[in-house]
Order: structure tokens, then sequence, then C-alpha cells
């Protein structure tokens, strides 16, 4: 059963969670494009999968056989809307190519990247997208589209926001979930707003648990969870509590992975001066450093880590406030690097956007109690 998945564009991450999913082949890529041969494909929980853009299944071979598919949609009685896509292929020529089916309402050139269109999201759509795939061409068609409406309900709609936290984004913290192998029970000791919590719940955890040192987040994270539960129907325990990182714990929960953005720093606008950003790094070093010891002593058993680690663009890496720096200190409390794909040989990963002033360095560890 041939078919293709279509990735976002953190390919790394992407290909780190799908491999947690499903065995495939890195010589079936091109550019953001796997070629599967697999029916196990047509059965992955896409929808709690934040690299993944879409997912087709082949319906032609030739321009002949793809006229001979619209066919059949001009022939319904409803008026079908097909949007149509190409990597190759301008919109003028996917206009031509369409002329004459009067029944279909065509929408050319979707970009793959903003399926907002929501008059096209709905079950009469069809997506259809034309893929030069190493030379040879094929006719697609999805059988899974990122929702984008579905993911701006949990990150807009949720009662407490708080915009200077910078908001993780929905999907990262899916591809974040994904890359760790047991997510039954969670805990994020930097939850913020709740955003990996929330994640972690439509995916089907059961057990969550997130702290924070501000009061206004426990009550929030409370909030949004009530949110989910009401809003998507869901059944999970939570309990979320006080606690600072850098202070002894004074209790840690029984957990299975330890999944979080973590602390990247104050809000940035961009002009600060260099300094202001190296006092940021150590700042953000020390406080990690004080974690993972605090953690370590107050750990009851092993467990496995995904976190952030914050990378500003604007100033060349010290080495002193290092990521690497930190992993080798944090070596001897029991913490030890383990790659996002050991299959693909990743050891980490950069989640980079435009427009951010700092990015984030995607990271696992593993923890053995010494
Ligand atoms: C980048 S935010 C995490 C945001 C969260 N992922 C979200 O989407 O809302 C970092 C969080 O770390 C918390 N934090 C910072 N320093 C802390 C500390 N020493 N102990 C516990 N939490 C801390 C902040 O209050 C903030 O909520």
């Amino acid at each position: 059963m041939l078919g293709f998945i279509h990735f976002g564009n953190q390919l790394d991450l992407s290909l780190a969670e799908l491999g947690n999913f499903i065995d495939f082949d890195r010589k079936c890529l091109y550019d953001n494009f796997l070629l599967f041969n697999n029916s196990k494909f047509y059965d992955l929980p896409y929808d709690s999968m934040g690299g993944v853009r879409a997912a087709y299944r082949i319906v032609a071979k030739s321009e002949s056989e793809f006229l001979s598919y619209l066919s059949r949609f001009d022939k319904a009685d409803d008026k079908k809307h097909v949007l149509l896509d190409s990597n190759f292929m301008k919109p003028h020529h996917l206009r031509k190519m369409c002329v004459g089916f009067n029944n279909i309402k065509f929408k050319y050139a979707f970009k793959a990247t903003d399926y907002r269109p929501v008059r096209f999201q709905n079950k009469k759509d069809v997506f259809v997208y034309i893929l030069k795939f190493k030379s040879q061409v094929y006719f697609l068609e999805a059988f899974f589209i990122a929702n984008a409406k579905k993911y701006a309900i949990r990150d807009y709609k949720k009662p407490y926001r708080d915009a200077k936290l910078g908001m993780l984004p929905p999907k990262l913290s899916q591809m974040m979930l994904n890359i760790a192998t047991n997510t039954n029970a969670i805990y994020d000791p930097f939850c913020g707003t709740g955003s990996l919590l929330m994640e972690a719940v439509l995916s089907g955890t059961k057990n969550v648990y997130g702290s924070d040192y501000k009061q206004e987040n426990i009550e929030g994270t409370d909030k949004n969870l009530f949110f989910m539960q009401r809003k998507f129907g869901l059944n999970f325990q939570s309990n979320v509590f006080m606690q600072d990182v850098t202070k002894k714990f004074n209790d840690v929960p029984n957990f299975n992975a330890l999944i979080s953005e973590g602390y990247l720093g104050k809000p940035l606008h961009g002009n600060e001066p260099d300094n202001f950003l190296k006092a940021q790094m150590h700042t953000v070093f020390e406080l990690y450093l004080d974690f993972f010891r605090n953690l370590s002593l107050a750990a009851k058993s092993d467990f496995e880590l995904v976190m952030c680690y914050p990378i500003f663009p604007k100033i060349a890496a010290d080495s002193d406030a290092s990521f690497f720096n930190l992993l080798g200190k944090i070596s001897e409390y029991g913490y030890e690097l383990e790659p996002i794909s050991r299959q693909f040989k990743i050891k980490t990963a950069l989640y980079q956007r435009n427009n951010q002033f700092v990015h984030r360095l995607i990271f696992k560890l593993g923890f053995k109690k010494v």
C-alpha cells in the first residue's frame, strides 16, 4: 500500500516522532515527503502527531488517470470542493488541467503550510497534491490533513493564557510527547499555562502532574485542564502544585516521563544588547543546574526526560553556559543524553521559527538513580 507522509518544517523532530510509532527507511525521504509501503501507515494517530502536515494515498500515476479520478466528483450530486496543490506545478498549469469539470469547485495552490480556508475544511472537501518525487509524478489524495482550526481552539480559546510565557506551540508539545517512550504518567515542572499537559491528556495520557513557582500558573493550568476535560470529554487525573525548582523538592510525583519546555529566560523584543543576552544564558544555565540536582535528589525511580534548552541566535555560544557544558555537569547526578532518534542517529534538534529571538534545542535524557 504505497502512500506519502508530508512533514512540517521541523524535519528532524518529525522523523524522530514518526520513528517512535513505526519503522521506515530514511532513503524513502525526499524533501519533506516520505514514501511508505505499509498499510499500517493508514492507522497512525496523526491527530496527535505535531510533525505530520498531511498523509496521502495515491489515486493516479498519469494525467489521464487523474482526470478520470476527477470525473467521479464531477458526476456527484453535491458540488465537491477540490483543493489542488503541487510541489512543481504552477497555479495556472493546475487550472488548465482542470477545465471542463463544471460541477467541481477548485481552489488552486492552497499551499500546504496554510490549510486555513475554513470554507474548505469540512468533510466534503478533497485535498489533492500533485507531487514530483525523485523525477516520478504522483497524484495524491489526503486521508489526513492537520486541522488548523482544532489546533487554534486549544491554543487561543483556552481560558488561561499568558503571552509573556512565550506560548509553547501545540505541535511542538505533541512532538516532544511522542519522542518519549512511555507517557502513561507525565510531569511538567515548569508548567506555565499547562500547554504541554493539555496536549498530553488529548493524546490519551491518564495521569498528568504539573508544577510552577507562580500561584497564578497553578490555578491557570488547573482551569485549562478542566477546559480540556469538558471541551473534549476526556478522562484523566491531574495534580498541579507549587514548586520552585531551585529549592529542595517537597515531593515528586510518580511519573514515567518528565516533559517540559522549561525556562527560556525573560521574554525578548529583539533589541537587547549582547551582554543582556549573555547574562540570560548564565541565569538559565544556573537555574537548570539547580533544577537537575534538586530533582535527582528527590526522584523516586529512573525516568526519561524531554526538554528544551534556549539558544540565543544573536550571540555566539558561550561555552561556560552551553548545553554541552550543562550535560557534563549533570552527568554526575545520573543524567545521560539519549538521542531523540536512535534509528536515525539524531541526537538533538533545533526548533526555530523566523520571528523568534530565542530558539529551542530539544533534547532527551535518561535518568538513573545513583
Ligand atoms: C517558558 S515558560 C513555560 C511555558 C509553558 N510551556 C506554557 O506553554 O505555558 C517557563 C515557566 O517556568 C516557570 N519558572 C521559571 N522559573 C521557575 C522556577 N525557579 N521554578 C519553577 N518554575 C519556574 C515560569 O513561571 C514559567 O511558567
